[in-house]
């Protein structure tokens, strides 16, 4: 009997002692937390345990309730981050009223909302409601303007997505990525549909609509996420699952039927997973992204459900952000690449273990190309922005998200990789992300420990660390995948640019894998419109279920095929349906990477009124955050 109750009571203690921990130094000692991106002042007060009780109206479309926040350090104010909230009333820690006030907004930051606080306050409560145009939500009422189903209502919908600044258009927080707290929260749905969150999770929906979650580990605001449907869940084994909904539930359980061996090769990689289970929750096809790391709960794009599993190494990124972003995470968006670079390193590692390196080459080598052609594009426009340490200020850290941080980051981690070796390079990671577990980093902070724990001065200097990181383009060491399977797809593209011929025998792309039909797609630069009209004639490309290949497609023809007249000039011969194809994919898809270049590629094949078109009737059904992009580029051309 005396063993339980000690042990217990040593839980207990060490519970305490770990909660003070957070409490003390969630926030790494040292850091300069200042963040040109909030109007958080950390030096005063730091809220580290969020309790948040949330309704969710859909026929307002609003969430309405209160945010208390436990705070820590002196100070006799508090500074949040509210962008568009509507603050109703703010209460200290003895329930009465506290005098507050909310600054003149700015576009991109918001208001900074500023607490007097009275001797005795260790806690706030913020009673508020989000606005019309909380930029972090999306809620969805009926099917995306399709025009079949323009009239066939869907069941309703909320998502959010916080990252980079937006938690603050739905959550009053100190909205730095390197202020971490712990949350609770209740949350009030209509009956009959689900909620979940970047936290413990139900697996079947309550009867009254009622929902407690829990995140225990500290986190950074821009992980906060919330979403709320008609949402069924599926086991993927010991601790993982997917929820999607009811329709495509079977389809998502078998594209993530490996989740668990990614997960279990990450782990023997850099060290075991911090945070419990592993969901994933596919999204509607609007989400603005692929994927999002929102801690125990990725938030997915629908467009990876290829059928194949093909599409899969958006998990093994998403988990891969366990480590790389949610554990260590980014200081300030001027360190994205910390977060994504790492994770594409990590991804293509998890890759390898679980695929073979002939597979995680391809999709390295896919990132080389990727990298190249927008290093080229960017040096022309914005070659500031290709350093891997970024300057932000002043601006949208939404600028900062481009295939430097993932692609250039990824390179200049391989190249460490190959100058000393992986069992170095390994032992490095795995003791960095134990170290720094539940911290930030800097772009500074990372350099001094890789340059004191891992190089020596000459494989500094052999790598040109401060090359990479602190001036623009890409350096001569550039490391080169080396992807053997796409030898025969590359010299296959060559014969077929010199003959303006596809070969007729189907077999020739019969094991193809989506990889390598986008290398190939990509290797057809130049192509005459001839030729790609035999391809669609022999593999309907146009019309591919795949989004990826899709896409992609779509963006080659339409430069294959510029307009003189503004009208569509690429209809192959056996597919005249080619724009309403394009069309139901931009009025279906919302995901950022994908319409985004299918726009410009119209506009610069002479297509403006058709892209502006298109746009006026997609745009409805876009997140916010596609809305922003292409609402500029939009502008661009008028
Ligand atoms: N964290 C990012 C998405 C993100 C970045 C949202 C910055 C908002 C601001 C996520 O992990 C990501 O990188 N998604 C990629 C997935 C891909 C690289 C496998 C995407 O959405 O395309
Ligand atoms: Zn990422």
């Amino acid at each position: 009997m005396r063993f339980p109750l000690i042990s217990s009571l040593a839980l207990l203690a060490l519970g305490c002692t770990q909660n003070e921990k957070n409490n003390d130094s969630a926030q790494t000692p040292g850091m300069n937390l200042r963040d040109p991106h909030s109007f958080a002042r950390p030096d005063q007060r730091v809220g580290t345990h969020l309790h948040l009780e949330l309704g969710v109206d859909f026929e307002q479309k609003i969430l309405e309730g209160t945010a208390l926040w436990t705070l820590h350090g002196d100070g006799d104010s508090v500074v949040f981050d509210t962008h568009g909230l509507e603050i109703l009333g703010i209460a200290g820690t003895d329930g009465a009223e506290r005098s507050y006030q909310l600054d003149t907004p700015d576009p991109v930051l918001g208001q900074a909302l500023r607490i007097a606080l009275e001797a005795g306050d260790t806690s706030v409560v913020i009673r508020y409601r989000t606005g019309s145009e909380a930029k972090a939500l999306q809620w969805l009422g009926h099917s995306l303007a399709s025009t079949e189903t323009d009239d066939v209502p869907t069941t309703p919908f909320l998502f959010t997505q916080s990252q980079a600044i937006l938690a603050r258009t739905w959550v009053p927080c100190q909205d730095v990525p390197g202020i971490r707290f712990t949350y609770t929260a209740k949350v009030q749905v209509p009956p009959g549909m689900l909620a979940l969150m970047s936290a413990s999770n139900p697996k079947s929906p309550s009867a009254d609509g009622s929902y407690s979650f829990e995140m225990p580990q500290p986190i950074p605001s821009y992980l906060l996420a919330l979403a709320v449907g008609n949402l069924g869940f599926q086991s993927l084994g010991a601790r993982s699952g997917v929820y999607a909904p009811p329709g495509i539930l079977g389809a998502a359980a078998y594209e993530f039927a490996e989740t668990e061996q990614m997960i279990a090769a990450a782990e023997a990689l850099y060290g075991p997973y911090a945070w419990g289970r592993y969901d994933l929750l596919v999204l509607p096809p609007s989400f603005p992204f692929g994927g999002m790391e929102n801690p125990r709960l990725t938030f997915a794009t629908p467009t990876i459900l290829a059928g194949d599993r093909s599409l899969v190494a958006l998990v093994a990124h998403e988990l891969a952000h366990s480590w790389s972003g949610n554990l260590v995470t980014n200081a300030h968006w001027a360190d994205f690449w910390l977060n994504e670079g790492f994770t594409v390193y990590f991804e293509n590692r998890i890759m390898e273990a679980v695929y073979g390196r002939e597979y995680s080459e391809m999709l390295a080598a896919l990132s080389h190309e990727e990298l190249k052609s927008t290093v080229a594009e960017m040096m022309a426009s914005a070659p500031n922005d290709t350093k891997l340490k970024l300057d932000l200020n002043g601006r949208n850290p939404d600028d900062g998200v481009t295939a430097i941080a993932y692609d250039k980051g990824y390179h200049f981690l391989r190249l460490i990789e190959e100058t000393v070796g992986r069992p170095r390079f390994d032992a490095f990671l795995k003791t960095y992300f134990a170290e720094n577990a539940f911290k930030v980093m800097d772009t500074e902070r990372f350099l001094a420990r890789l340059n004191t724990a891992l190089l020596s001065p000459e494989e500094s200097a052999q790598i040109g660390v401060d090359r990479w990181v602190y001036e623009t383009g890409l350096p001569d060491n550039l490391p080169v995948p080396k992807a053997v399977r796409f030898e025969k797809i590359d010299a296959l593209a060559a014969e077929c640019l010199k003959t303006g011929r596809m070969p007729e025998d189907e077999a020739v792309t019969r094991d193809w894998s989506t990889h390598e039909w986008l290398r190939f797609v990509e290797r057809l630069e130049g192509a005459p419109v001839a030729l790609l009209y035999d391809i669609d004639r022999l593999h309907g490309l146009c019309a591919s279920r795949n989004a990826e290949i899709a896409a992609a497609w779509y963006v080659r023809t339409l430069k294959a095929a510029p307009s003189a007249d503004g009208n569509w000039t690429y209809v192959p011969p056996t597919h005249p349906e080619y724009s309403a194809h394009l069309e139901r994919f931009v009025l279906e898809v919302g995901r950022r990477k994908f319409i985004v270049p299918i726009y410009k590629a119209l506009i610069e094949a002479g297509l403006v009124n058709q892209a502006k078109a298109l746009y006026t009737k997609a745009r409805p059904g876009y997140h916010a955050v596609a809305q922003e992009t292409l609402d500029a580029l939009m502008v661009r051309e008028s």
